[in-house]
């Protein structure tokens, strides 16, 4: 039996009695590497930065930086809220370089958003306080200091922060164990069995890419499941690769949501891309199979734009990693128990008001451009000060990300959900999981990819940047003011 912490914030009542922390220990079965289940501890209202040893699955321990409201553990604490709730957080940085936690997907107050500006030294702690507005989803956290994100999100420093609510309830979606909250990365390891990181050249234009996947912080995950319908909640959270998710046994699955929530109807699909920072939320059905069936979640290989893959292909010299569109297992679940059960029928999905075209304010335009061992949005690389856009506060606009590089750019935009509208050039078409809202769009070479959002939550500075984490660091990043 293993043991994970989880940690759920709950709604404020009064301004301080604010939080219900929620952890506990695995009632998973002994192969099962990922565990799911919470126990209630009312106590703990502090998340720390720390770095130590963990078990990443197998015996095996490492070091690993993470996130925790306890014990050190292979991956970062997950939060659990509704919408409506207060989270207040105290956050405490253990490490030894600066840091800060970034809430991915959440219109959070600007001050509660995590912008590399407000980055805290070690030893210090900052209070972070916002309202939950988002409807439910798949959201996550991790770091995001200037210059270190893809470190410190690489050696663990990322973990989920579900939101549910009402309409989510009513459709009565698998939950409790049937419920596998998947946070993927991929990484490499020493001869010692380390983590290791340091991007040599090409990979400063390409971005780190790993070799072994880790879920939930444990390598190649094993997970035990009842012959039934479970919710699988998917993550990428690695520097650069893509992922294609599909099932060994090629059986559909269906897509219920993405970057903000639900779809506005579940739709059928053999697999999903899933770029560095966006999420899906898919059931998958084991009903009918036998104790001992196993199925792999897997990535399938795919013709990957760029030049690295092929370069790494003629042999030369390179550093290592998978090739970006190589297949990879991500995760195995084994048939434990048989259950018979009648899948009940689909509710109705809350429903989603497009945003039209015709309602866009103004529109704009951000070229992203790889080249020379820079990395630009617009021809600049970040600053840290300057205001690249003003967006007048209830505003709607259209933002057409343009990609002029031979590198995917997954392009985030900090506070907003938005909608996405077209993509026109390369693969010329928004696919089913690019339905609903999302904050991340990923824009492969050639390709121009439109998204509508509406800016009426925050006003303050925020960021849009590609969550290639390599290239955010080396500035493909952009400061916007909603004022
Ligand atoms: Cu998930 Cu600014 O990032
Ligand atoms: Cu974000
Ligand atoms: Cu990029």
């Amino acid at each position: 039996m293993r043991r994970r912490e989880f940690l759920q914030l709950t709604a404020a009542a009064a301004p301080l009695a604010a939080l219900t922390t929620i952890r506990g220990d695995s009632t998973a079965a002994p192969t099962a590497e990922l565990s799911r289940a919470t126990a209630s501890r009312p106590d703990q209202q502090r998340l720390v930065a720390m770095i130590g040893r963990a078990e990443i699955g197998q015996g095996q321990h490492a070091e690993v930086w993470t996130v925790s409201d306890g014990a050190i553990q292979p991956i970062a604490s997950t939060i659990r809220t509704r919408t409506g709730d207060t989270v207040e957080i105290e956050f405490e940085n253990a490490l030894t370089e600066p840091t800060i936690l970034h809430w991915h997907g959440l219109h959070v107050p600007e001050a509660a958003d995590g912008h590399p500006r407000l980055a805290i030294d070690p030893g210090t702690t900052y209070r972070y306080r916002f309202p939950v507005s988002n409807r439910a989803g798949t959201y996550w956290y991790h770091a995001h200091p200037h210059r270190r994100t893809a470190e410190q999100v690489y050696r663990g420093m990322a973990g989920l922060f579900l939101v549910a609510d009402a309409d989510e309830d009513a459709l009565g979606l698998p939950a409790g164990e049937r419920e596998i909250p998947l946070i993927l990365q991929d990484r490499r390891m020493t001869a010692e069995g380390e983590f290791a990181f340091g991007p040599v050249m090409h990979e400063r234009m390409e971005g780190f890419l790993g070799d072994t996947t880790f879920g939930n912080g444990i390598r190649q995950p094993v997970m035990n499941v009842d012959s039934a319908l479970h919710r699988l909640r998917v993550v990428n959270a690695t520097g650069a690769r893509i992922y294609r998710v599909a099932l060994s046994t090629e059986a559909p699955m269906t897509l219920i949501g993405g970057d903000g929530g639900l779809l506005p109807t579940p739709v059928s699909v053999d697999h999903v891309d899933l770029g560095t920072g966006e999420r899906v939320d898919l059931l998958v059905d084991f009903s009918g199979l036998s104790v001992g069936s196993r199925v792999m979640l897997r990535s399938l290989p795919f013709e990957a734009p760029g030049g690295m893959g092929r370069m790494r292909g003629m042999g030369g010299g390179m550093a290592g990693g998978a090739a970006q569109g190589a297949a990879l297992d991500l995760a195995e679940f084994v048939v434990t128990r048989e259950v018979q059960e009648r899948p009940s029928a689909m509710k109705r999905f809350p429903a989603i008001r497009p945003l039209e075209r015709a309602e866009a304010d103004r529109g704009r335009e951000f070229r992203f451009m790889s080249a020379m061992m820079r990395h630009t949005i617009n021809g600049r690389a970040f600053e840290m000060d300057r205001t690249d856009i003003e967006v007048p506060f209830g505003s709607t606009e259209i933002w057409r990300f343009v990609n002029d590089s031979e590198f995917p750019h997954p392009v985030h935009v900090h506070e907003v959900q938005f909608q996405v509208l077209t993509r026109q050039g390369g693969r010329n078409q928004r696919f089913p999981w690019e339905a609903g809202w999302k904050d991340t769009v990923l824009v492969f070479p050639g390709e121009a990819v439109e998204v509508i959002a509406r800016f009426d939550r925050h006003r303050g500075r925020y960021l849009m940047h590609c969550h290639n984490l390599v290239h955010e660091d080396l500035g493909m990043m952009a400061n916007f003011s909603i004022v």
